[in-house]
């Protein structure tokens, strides 16, 4: 194959002898390398780096790896390596992708991680890319492999291995394959159409065909655990009370005497950030509540009591109901409605926080997802459908340093974190809510009239799934206020009333979801519920498309 000799490749023929790594890395970056790689020093921190190449499933493999409870951070193919090393990980994990390894600027892995001579695990594309960089062969597959099937473990002893059967199932999703390994490797398993479905080297370089992060890979997560645990020596010292311990010192740090604001909007992510904050520097931090009119009912009055009288923090709430209605009267599109909101709630949140004297930070509740996606390339960046404004939405003009405590964080670990701190289930177990509120979900304009015919049917469905212990498992469930209005008939009496939805999906991170297949009984109920206690509905429908194509809010 003639594209094999491309420049990107760190073996350069088959014929390197490639007992170290660091030789061929070498090759082609020169001395200055050395320098780099003893940078890292695995033993001060138990992490490790995992390089995305843009398959669907990398955030996948990091929260497999939290499970397993080692800190783990995501890194684009093309980050600096510097970036990296400043990680000090343990070993690396490379992740599949769309790419073949062979099409011109395939996205291959930095040379200085092979020089590292840390444990890899390549896994799909990342298992070629190692195999490729390293001098062997990829091919496409003459038989292409998705869906699940049978792995034969060849070398029972592999650490890799330990604690599972001979035979598995494991789930593959893969075009190309391995046809030669590098110098140094051997199969250490197979399938019906992969030789090498597991390959590894006589150093610590590991690699797997299949996707053992999927939850079609039962035994996957041993695997990893395995590979975490037996190859690059982890030990588990991520839990939640650790890194609660751990931002609290950081915290202290950070702010020293300064002051610290914070913005609750009543949902587990801001409610987690700002306690964690309170935890470690107390009557410093000022936690000011917005209540936009757009909330579902009794939430302003429950996060209150919450953070007030439970907490014993210091909130300064305003009721900015009657101006946020204002700027949305007569506004029926959706982005436009989002724009409003948001400027109206830094409007408001600025004049309250001038009104505190000096404060140094602004402490916030991103999330790693939102941090994967907003430094996410723009080549991969997905086209915007619709404006978030729970991120980056805070004062520019403000000139504060930010505190993000769980930037780092996935939502489930936000909730152990919130456990761990003592904040009540109900508010740790909340549905995620959107910025805008129920004006997202008031189709046409937003008037008080509607938001209290929304919020009563909203609280019938809240009150009915909770009821029905679905509460925790749905993704999202709610009411929508729709603008039509259809024709009915209750007791002898033709009547024109509002048409209400009911959405309730299931999901791992609202990129994608399904519609919840709800037991008819209880739609029946909900249904009946709606029509009989609020005022001017005769009608109620059940959403049941998925995401894509609909998205999971109306507007
Ligand atoms: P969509 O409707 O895009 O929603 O499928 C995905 C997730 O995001 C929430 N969402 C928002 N959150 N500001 C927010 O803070 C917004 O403008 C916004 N729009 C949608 C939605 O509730 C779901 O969880």
């Amino acid at each position: 194959m003639e594209e094999k000799e491309t420049s990107h490749r760190i073996a350069a023929s088959d014929d390197v002898e490639v007992s170290t790594y660091l030789e061929i890395a070498r090759e082609l970056h020169g001395e200055q390398l050395t320098s780099e790689v003893e940078t890292i020093s695995p033993e001060v921190r138990e992490a490790i780096a995992i390089i995305d190449f843009g398959s669907q499933y990398s955030h996948l493999i990091a929260r497999r790896v939290r499970e397993c409870h080692v800190y783990c951070e995501l890194f684009p193919y093309d980050e600096s390596w510097e970036r990296i090393a400043s990680l000090r990980p343990k070993g690396f994990i490379l992740s599949g992708g769309p790419a073949s390894v062979y099409q011109a600027g395939a996205p291959l892995a930095p040379a200085q991680l092979y020089a590292s001579r840390l444990p890899i695990l390549g896994i799909c594309y990342g298992m070629q890319a190692v195999v490729y960089q390293l001098g062997g062969q990829i091919a496409p597959a003459t038989k292409h492999e998705y869906g699940q099937t049978v792995l034969q473990t060849i070398d029972k002893e592999s650490p890799l291995f330990a604690g599972l059967p001979s035979s598995l199932l494991v789930w593959m999703s893969h075009g190309d394959q391995v046809v030669e390994l590098p110098p140094g490797f051997k199969a250490l398993a197979y399938t019906e159409n992969s030789p090498a479905a597991v390959i590894g080297s006589d150093g610590n370089i590991f690699g797997l065909q299949f996707h053992p992060e999927v939850a079609h890979t039962p035994q996957g997560k041993t695997i990893i655990e395995n590979f975490l645990y037996r190859i690059c020596g982890c030990q588990g010292t991520w839990t939640p009370r650790n890194f609660i311990n751990e931002s609290i010192r950081t915290i202290k740090e950070q702010v020293g005497d300064g002051r610290v604001i914070c913005a609750l909007s009543g949902g587990v992510d801001s409610a987690v950030a700002a306690t964690l904050v309170h935890q470690a520097i107390g009557n410093q931090l000022t936690c000011i509540f917005v209540n936009n009119g757009l909330l579902r009912r009794e939430e302003p009055e429950r996060a209150l009591n919450t953070f007030r009288n439970n907490l014993k923090m210091n909130v300064v709430y305003v009721d900015a109901s009657e101006r946020f209605l204002k700027r949305l009267k007569g506004i029926t599109d959706p982005e436009v409605k989002r724009r409003r909101i948001g400027e109206e709630f830094i409007k408001v949140f600025e004049y309250k926080a001038a009104r505190l004297g000096k404060v140094d930070f602004l402490a916030q509740g991103t999330l790693y997802p939102d941090v994967i996606e907003s430094t996410a390339k723009e080549t991969k960046a997905a086209a915007k459908i619709k404006t978030h404004h729970n991120v980056g939405g805070l004062p520019t003009k403000m000139s504060l340093t930010l505190i993000e405590p769980l930037r780092y964080l996935f939502k489930d670990e936000v909730r152990e974190v919130g456990l761990a701190l003592g904040l009540p289930e109900d508010m740790v177990w909340r549905q995620p809510f959107p910025g805008p509120g129920l004006a997202i979900r008031i189709i046409g304009e937003v008037t008080q009239e509607r938001l209290e015919v929304l919020r009563a049917a909203d609280w019938i469905v809240m009150n009915e799934i909770k009821k029905a212990n679905l509460y925790r498992q749905l993704w999202q469930s709610f009411a929508i206020l729709t603008d039509l209005r259809s024709v009915g008939v209750m007791g002898d009496y033709r009547t024109y009333g509002y048409l209400i939805a009911v959405r309730a999906v299931t999901s791992q991170n609202a990129m994608t979801a399904d519609w919840a297949r709800l037991p008819y009984d209880l739609l029946a109920r909900i249904s009946n519920r709606i029509v009989n206690e609020v005022p001017g509905v005769n009608r109620v429908v059940y959403d049941i498309t998925s995401k894509p194509p609909s998205t999971i809010e109306w507007e």
